[in-house]
């Protein structure tokens, strides 16, 4: 199980530090960008990640459709300076391993008990997010994207071009394009399958022990294609210690 990942990481991590030193300068500037690769074994499933920094754990988990060099343009590049930055590849990610089974997704397979704090991106925040995606129209609409990905089966089309399309920068639209155009699919689409509500909606879904005990922030970017902006309604029921949101206008995903 995945909750002991953190300590994988960390023991992960200090191998890394150990192998990675280097003299050649170009070597250094490319690590500075890509960071030290490496893979952690996590119960037979190998997790990919890179690591960059030192200084207290920060993990940057991607989301969907993307992988972990999502950060690399931006965010490494600052909070590498006072953290170490590890940012693993999602399980059903190459290269990472695509476990065959859709338990293998579930959301315990990829959660740590070990956080401190958390900071979330346009992500659902699961106890809002159940209500709204049962009975809110607009999120049903919102949703329709992951209606094919319940009944997808390999070797049916991928739709590479729709996947990407809410992606803002062309470059980086364009790689993840040929990633996912060369990757397997099943086990991204997986954790849909696993974790994220399917039709018939209108059920009432429990949300007991979903609060968060972590001090946590959340980061909603304005043009978001997939989340109803009334997923930042009612946040504060959630969380034990006091929630940050910050919105940015003309950001998506
Ligand atoms: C791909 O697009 C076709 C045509 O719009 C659709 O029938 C199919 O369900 C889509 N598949 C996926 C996995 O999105
Ligand atoms: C777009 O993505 C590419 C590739 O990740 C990156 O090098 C570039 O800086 C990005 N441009 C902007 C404006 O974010
Ligand atoms: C996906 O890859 C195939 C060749 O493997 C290529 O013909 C096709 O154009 C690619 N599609 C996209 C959207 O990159
Ligand atoms: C859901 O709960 C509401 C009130 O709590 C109730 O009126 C409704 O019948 C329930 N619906 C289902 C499908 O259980």
């Amino acid at each position: 199980m995945m909750l002991n990942v953190g300590k994988y990481l960390l023991a992960g991590l200090a191998l890394g530090g150990a192998n990675a030193r280097s003299t050649n300068i170009a070597s250094v500037a490319n690590e500075r960008i890509h960071g030290h690769e490496s893979f952690v074994d996590n119960d037979g499933v190998r997790i990919h990640y890179r690591s960059y920094g030192s200084g207290p754990l920060l993990v940057l988990q991607q989301g969907s459709p993307d992988r972990e060099t999502t950060w690399n343009t931006f965010q490494i590049q600052e909070f590498a300076k006072k953290y170490t930055v590890v940012t693993p590849t999602l399980r059903g990610y190459p290269p990472s391993d695509v476990p065959p089974e859709k338990e293998d997704y579930a959301a315990a397979a990829h959660v740590s008990d070990m956080l401190k704090g958390l900071v979330m991106v346009n992500t659902p925040i699961i106890p809002v997010f159940l209500p709204l995606i049962e009975f809110d129209s607009y999120q049903h609409l919102l949703s329709e994207y992951t209606i094919p990905y319940y009944a997808y089966h390999p070797g049916q089309p991928k739709n590479v071009s729709t996947i990407v399309q809410h992606i803002l920068n062309e470059t980086y639209r364009d790689q993840i394009a040929e990633y996912v155009n060369k990757s397997l699919r099943y086990g991204m689409l997986d954790f849909y399958n696993e974790n994220f509500p399917a039709p018939p909606y209108g059920q009432n879904l429990s949300t007991e022990g979903l609060t968060q005990t972590v001090p946590s922030a959340i980061i909603w970017e304005e043009l978001d294609p997939y989340f109803s902006p009334a997923m930042q309604n009612g946040l504060e029921a959630w969380f034990d210690y006091d929630i940050r949101l910050v919105v940015i206008p003309g950001a998506g995903h």
